[in-house]
């Protein structure tokens, strides 16, 4: 029977049936945004650092079914044994983010940078870019970044250059260099679309170039829910993801990486009161799992989901393991060889970094 057929209690049990077959030559990753019908399955949920060493440590599993977005599929791919085929089971699950640099345009930003600043620059990348972008960092000595290490890995850069490029999100660029101690005047953007460098003060004192690349999930909180929140809820803590803006960031009580936002809530006294601003189906989950305490979005009044992440559902993920079982792989992940080979040498910097 085809899955669009079966009832929900149905299909759960057909996914029961084929794990259980399958045993371990299936290892199914599921990332924290992913939707609650999906995340039941996961053998492993992470946030991106998490699931990236996850995958690296597995050298078991034929079938990796990466329930997140493309790149970190990639990730996976880049990490795994070339026996290992990592699928994604909706192959529209991108990230807007990822999609906001491209090799192309990194190599003319890195033409006009070196132009000015010679060899005193090194690249990062947050891992929410493509492989290509990974590579391009790899092959110009720098590391990958992700929301938890980004503050280690942004001071190992600067013991390796006086100036870092920061790929593709300006918002957790911006907040953690300045929790480095970098000013705002010291930080410009670099705008691939117009090819120009966005910068108020002298352009020798920039210490840091964002890429003008954002979330637009996280972007939705605002100033404004903030302020609305203080009026009507003075004793609710607030607390962010880094991708939200520098003034949101600023205003909340505390910011941190999906891991840090987790652990603080869970850590958190019963009966304190916390507006969380991320992905709403993880809002959702931490509610669910921490009763004792009043837990809402800090945009309540928005569905505040990442769209591409909520593309992957139960159907999908029967389906892909439906074809594992007929012998077919279908939407698997493959990085070529040469930009793989880059590409690690961005990933192993980062996992190097103590
Ligand atoms: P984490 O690195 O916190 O898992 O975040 C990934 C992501 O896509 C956040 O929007
Ligand atoms: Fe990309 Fe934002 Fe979705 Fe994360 S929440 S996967 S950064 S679009």
């Amino acid at each position: 029977m085809e899955a669009l057929e079966l009832s929900v209690k149905q299909m759960e049990e057909r996914i029961q049936e084929i794990k259980k077959k399958l045993g371990s030559r299936l290892y199914i990753l599921g990332h924290h945004y992913q939707k609650d019908e999906v995340i039941q399955f996961a053998d492993d949920i992470g946030d991106s650092l998490k699931l990236a060493q996850l995958a690296a440590e597995n050298k078991e599993a034929e079938f990796i079914v990466f329930c997140g977005v493309h790149f970190m599929a990639e990730t996976a791919d880049i990490l795994t044994n070339a026996n290992q085929k990592v699928i994604l089971p909706d192959l529209e699950a991108g990230c807007s983010m990822a999609d906001m640099a491209t090799l192309e345009q990194a190599e003319k930003a890195w033409q006009y940078l070196t132009h000015i600043y010679g060899d005193t620059i090194i690249p990062l990348t947050y891992v929410n870019s493509t492989a290509a972008i990974k590579a391009f960092v790899g092959r110009h000595g720098g590391a990958t970044v992700t929301s938890s290490n980004a503050k280690k890995i942004l001071s190992w850069a600067f013991t390796k250059k006086q100036r870092v490029l920061f790929l593709p999100d300006q918002h957790l660029g911006r907040n953690t260099a300045y929790t480095l101690g970098i000013q705002l005047d010291e930080m410009a953007v670099w705008d691939p679309i117009k090819e120009e460098l966005e910068l108020d003060g002298d352009v020798n004192n920039i210490k840091i170039i964002l890429w003008k690349g954002h979330c637009g999930v996280h972007q939705n909180f605002t100033v404004e829910d903030i302020k609305h929140l203080r009026r009507t809820e003075p004793d609710m803590k607030i607390i962010v993801h880094p991708e939200c803006t520098f003034e949101v960031a600023q205003m909340a009580d505390e910011n941190g990486s999906t891991n840090k936002i987790i652990q603080t809530i869970e850590q958190s006294e019963s009966g304190s009161k916390w507006a969380i601003g991320t992905e709403l189906n993880l809002v959702n989950r931490l509610k669910h799992n921490n009763p004792d305490k009043k837990i809402i979005s800090l945009n309540p009044y928005t569905c505040i989901n990442c769209y591409t992440m909520n593309k992957i559902d139960l159907i999908d993920l029967l389906n892909s393991l439906e074809n594992i079982v007929k012998g077919r792989v279908v939407n698997q992940i493959i990085v070529d060889e040469k930009t793989k080979e880059d590409a690690l040498l961005a990933l192993n910097n980062m996992f190097m970094i103590k």
